[in-house]
């Protein structure tokens, strides 16, 4: 892909970010921490999402009876209407449910499939990541149904008509939202939908914080999702209105990849660290790799050594080299491509840990010398939620990247994503800038594309100890490894496990990304990692915005952590 400007905006809005954001946080001493909504308790229920609204509106679910299912549900329609850089009807992902009792957690995976008229090579040469034909079939509409008939108690259409009312009656834009809406309208000046229905009207170009955005469109469809049941949305007149859009931007969706799309109600997939239960979506999504890291890091006492010591961060660094490797050489669809058991078993973290040299850097060709080398931003949510009876929802969706691929469905109003991204476009062209062509994820009519999303929950006998997961591309599942270490291994205080700063490794391309708290906070640290021979590059933006609810097993204290990176919102009741 060209360093063009389209990417340069990428870079900054993958993760919504903005440059202010990065020099509060990525440090344990937070001055941000005093913010209204940065954190909230409450023995009846808690929501915790990137929108104050959206938050506002999955409380209110719970007090009028719903349960942690209904709220989380309530929240997703809810953000698709007031954070259009993620919040999506037309787009996907994984909400992981606990649903307590003798019940066990449950995955709905509505990530997005590729259309039937797409094949391995179809993206071969393609350069943009914008446009039709980087949507997949949507899944969220059918994937929210699914999890509200298999747990919800509230009527779906109760769950809907909060999101379609704050589209009909608008909003007020707060600054984070007018920066992204302002730098993505001017990236984005072919898509005329796009601008009609994001951009600033009333003779004014940009937006302001105090603007009211209003979706008429969205209402409207929303409205019909509510009454019609997903239906309207997979069959009936919206499914109409995205198959004409697709014909008229050459776009692969047609009628049929609708109404076959299927969201699935899957087992999560589960893990164990020190004694605690780690739940997580399986197979396409993040999980087995941070199953796989947490088995490896469980044989270091990393604790022994120190949060910040080089010890640790090495280990970190050198469990993610693997597991991510791993990612590359195993994982895609399930139903398309077999994946190995061992990956989350503890006698292959034993041997992988076993192998790791304590004293330097292993560099990443030598972990998979079977996977041929070719030399040569994005936005996502995540809220998590808990009810009265410690159900517990950790939900992460997206459009992949900021506002998707830009194709808002004419006279819908929502946009649609871009996730065909996410499969590995050039069969056999795997680079050492992170460009991946092995066989697992390549691209097959209805296959649903490799994802890093990782909603996770922890369980302690049972009960339900802390509900985490993240936007951030490929380094999602290193930052929920950040939050689950923090407080299982390090037993840091909520605030300080979601606030301090984060790092990430892939595989490819072979250095550490740290954030601007590293840097500022643990210089010498790094600078012996740089003496182990790890490449350390300064990460400009912050990494993920991990949303994330806490219980104390001890204590049974709930507590509710925005992260604030960008500008997340705890509420309560
Ligand atoms: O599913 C995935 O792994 C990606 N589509 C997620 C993209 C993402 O998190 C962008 N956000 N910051």
């Amino acid at each position: 892909m060209k360093p063009d400007r389209a990417n340069f905006v990428r870079v900054l809005y993958v993760c919504g970010v903005g440059f202010a954001a990065w020099a509060t946080v990525g440090t344990t001493a937070s001055p941000a921490a005093e913010r209204e909504g940065l954190s909230a308790n409450g023995r009846k229920g808690l929501v915790v999402s990137v929108s104050r609204l959206a938050t506002e509106i999955g409380v209110q679910t719970l007090e009028s009876g719903g349960n942690a299912v209904d709220a989380a549900v309530a929240t997703a329609f809810a953000l698709a209407v007031t954070f259009p850089e993620a919040g999506n009807i037309g787009g996907g992902g994984f909400m992981l449910v606990a649903p307590g009792g003798a019940a066990e957690p449950a995955v709905i995976d509505y990530r997005e499939t590729a259309p039937s008229s797409t094949r391995k090579n179809s993206f071969e040469t393609t350069t943009t990541r914008l446009g039709h034909q980087l949507a997949g079939v949507p899944g969220t509409v059918r994937g929210l149904a699914l999890a509200h008939q298999s747990y919800g108690k509230l009527s779906w259409q109760a769950i809907v008509a909060p999101a379609a009312a704050l589209a009909r009656n608008g909003f007020v834009v707060n600054q984070p939202l007018a920066d992204s809406l302002n730098a993505i309208l001017d990236d984005s000046k072919r898509f005329a939908e796009f601008q009609r229905v994001l951009g600033k009207h009333e003779g004014r170009e940009k937006w302001l914080a105090g603007d009211r955005l209003v979706q008429p469109d969205l209402a409207r469809t929303l409205d019909r999702i509510g009454h019609d049941g997903p239906n309207a949305f997979y069959e009936g007149e919206i499914a109409g209105q995205i198959v004409a859009e697709m014909q008229a931007g050459d776009g692969w969706i047609t009628r049929a990849d609708l109404a076959n799309y299927r969201a699935r109600l899957r087992p999560a997939l589960h893990g164990t660290f020190r004694g605690y239960d780690v739940y997580c979506p399986p197979a396409q999504a993040g999980g087995i790799c941070l199953i796989e890291m947490l088995n490896i890091l469980e044989n270091f006492d990393l604790r022994r050594q120190g949060r910040w010591s080089p010890e640790t961060l090495h280990l970190c660094i050198e469990a993610m080299r693997r597991a991510y490797a791993d990612r590359a050489r195993h994982l895609g669809d399930p139903d398309f491509t077999t994946i190995p058991d061992k990956l989350t078993r503890k006698d292959y973290a034993r041997k992988i840990a076993s192998e790791i040299n304590r004293l330097k850097a292993t560099p990443s060709a030598e972990v998979a010398p079977d996977i041929p080398l070719t030399d040569a931003g994005p936005q996502t949510t995540h809220f998590s939620v808990i009810d009265a009876s410690g159900m517990a929802v950790a939900n992460t969706y997206t459009l992949e990247q900021s506002y998707g691929s830009r194709v808002i469905v004419r006279g819908a109003g929502f946009l649609l994503n871009d996730e065909m991204g996410d499969f590995n476009w050039r069969p056999g062209y795997t680079d050492r800038r992170g460009a991946i062509g092995t066989p697992a994820n390549q691209v097959a009519p209805g296959k649903r594309m490799l994802s890093s999303q990782t909603p996770t929950i922890v369980m302690k006998n049972g009960a339900p100890v802390l509900i985490t997961g993240t936007p951030g591309g490929r380094t999602i599942i290193n930052t929920v490894l950040c939050v689950v270490l923090n407080v299982l291994e390090f037993e840091m205080t909520p605030r300080d496990a979601v606030d301090s700063p984060r790092l990430h490794h892939q595989w490819f391309p072979d250095r550490i990304s740290c954030e601007a708290g590293l840097h500022r906070d643990h210089a010498a640290a790094l600078k012996q990692l740089r003496e182990m021979g790890h490449e350390i590059y300064l990460y400009a933006v912050r990494q993920g915005d991990a949303h994330t609810i806490h219980i104390d097993p001890a204590s049974g204290q709930r507590t509710a952590i925005a992260d604030p990176r960008r500008d997340g919102w705890a509420a309560g009741q």
